[in-house]
């Protein structure tokens, strides 16, 4: 079988598949439909300093592809998730990333502190990028300045590898992900939701309470890949694909221009257990193509002189 070990900032990963944050909870709840240790690396659903009831109903619909959340960072708190969840993880046999969130520069740096001491936490996501908060402005994942900031400070506070999860709602994901490149991030994770909404016509009413929300799925698999290549080309350090992931297929265009590892997120609410079987999916395949190991895939993408000049394309 294809070696499918990978490196991603000082993790040495079997695989490169990694759940995405919000779409298994904290994971005790995934272990019903999929073994945690076929996985990469386990992403946890965002923790806050403070519960979060999360945003009011209606706060979820579907689309013709994909669907909209606008969740709010419902959870219990780092307190709780310390306590009641990192435990029975620390026994899961997967590495454990934990996605943190904010609402300052001061919040982050603190979940990261109280975070670094925790043997059960293998490294952290920093979600600059969740839309669905503070007015859906997304302040940290917007502006190069504060994208850095955030990474500097959470970078002092721990020693854990740190990842950024990007906004694809920016005019140029490139330069944000310069900055938080700049602020010490050891990787980064392309791309969080797209800012969208549905309503429905008859009622003239938006079918999420707070009108817009984050749009996930398969159609946005092209952006995202457009995103995490973009990504690539402008920072040194690892980029983790996400957005629109739901075969073996899907994760080798994400790793065949450049990324390192990949998350699969929506498509796991049509089959919760998929995700447990993609790792040796993809390593099949692999086979087939007669390559020996996963990396020998990773940033093999032939671009052309004639692609490299569209207008606006990266350089
Ligand atoms: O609303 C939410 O909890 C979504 C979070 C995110 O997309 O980062």
């Amino acid at each position: 079988m294809a070696s499918m070990a990978v490196t991603v900032a000082g993790l040495e990963l079997a695989n490169p598949v990694m759940s995405a944050s919000g779409t298994y909870g904290h994971g005790l709840e995934m272990r019903h439909f999929a073994p945690l240790s076929s996985l990469g690396a386990w992403v946890s659903k965002t923790v806050t300093k403070k519960p979060r009831p999360g945003n009011p109903l209606p706060r979820i619909c579907e689309t013709e592809a994909g669907f909209l959340n606008s969740i709010g960072l419902e959870n219990r708190g780092i307190d709780a998730y310390v306590r009641d969840v990192l435990p029975d993880m620390a026994r899961a046999e997967v590495t454990v990333i934990t996605n943190i969130g904010g609402e300052s520069v001061e919040d982050f740096a603190e979940l990261a502190e109280r975070l670094d001491s925790e043997a059960a936490v293998a490294a952290l996501e920093v979600n600059l990028s969740c839309p669905n908060v503070q007015g859906g402005k997304l302040p940290f994942s917007t502006s190069p300045a504060m994208a850095e900031s955030v990474m500097r400070r959470v970078r002092a506070a721990t020693k854990k590898p740190i990842f950024a999860k990007l906004s694809p709602n920016v005019s140029d994901i490139g330069e944000i992900a310069r900055a938080v490149e700049a602020g010490g991030a050891d990787g980064i994770t392309a791309i969080n939701t797209l800012l969208g909404m549905r309503v429905d016509w008859r009622t003239r009413r938006p079918a999420l309470n707070t009108i817009q929300g984050g749009y996930s799925g398969i159609a946005i698999k092209p952006v995202a890949l457009r995103s995490a290549w973009t990504c690539v080309r402008a920072v040194k350090i690892p980029v983790i694909g996400c957005g629109g992931i739901g075969s073996p297929e899907d994760a080798f265009e994400f790793l065949v221009v450049g990324c390192r590892a990949v998350q699969f997120g929506t498509a796991s609410f049509t089959d919760p257990s998929r995700i447990a079987h993609l790792a040796d999916e993809m390593s099949t395949l692999l086979d087939r193509a007669g390559l020996a190991a996963v990396t020998d895939l990773i940033g093999t993408l032939h671009a052309s002189a004639a692609v490299a000049k569209v207008p606006g394309a990266p350089s």
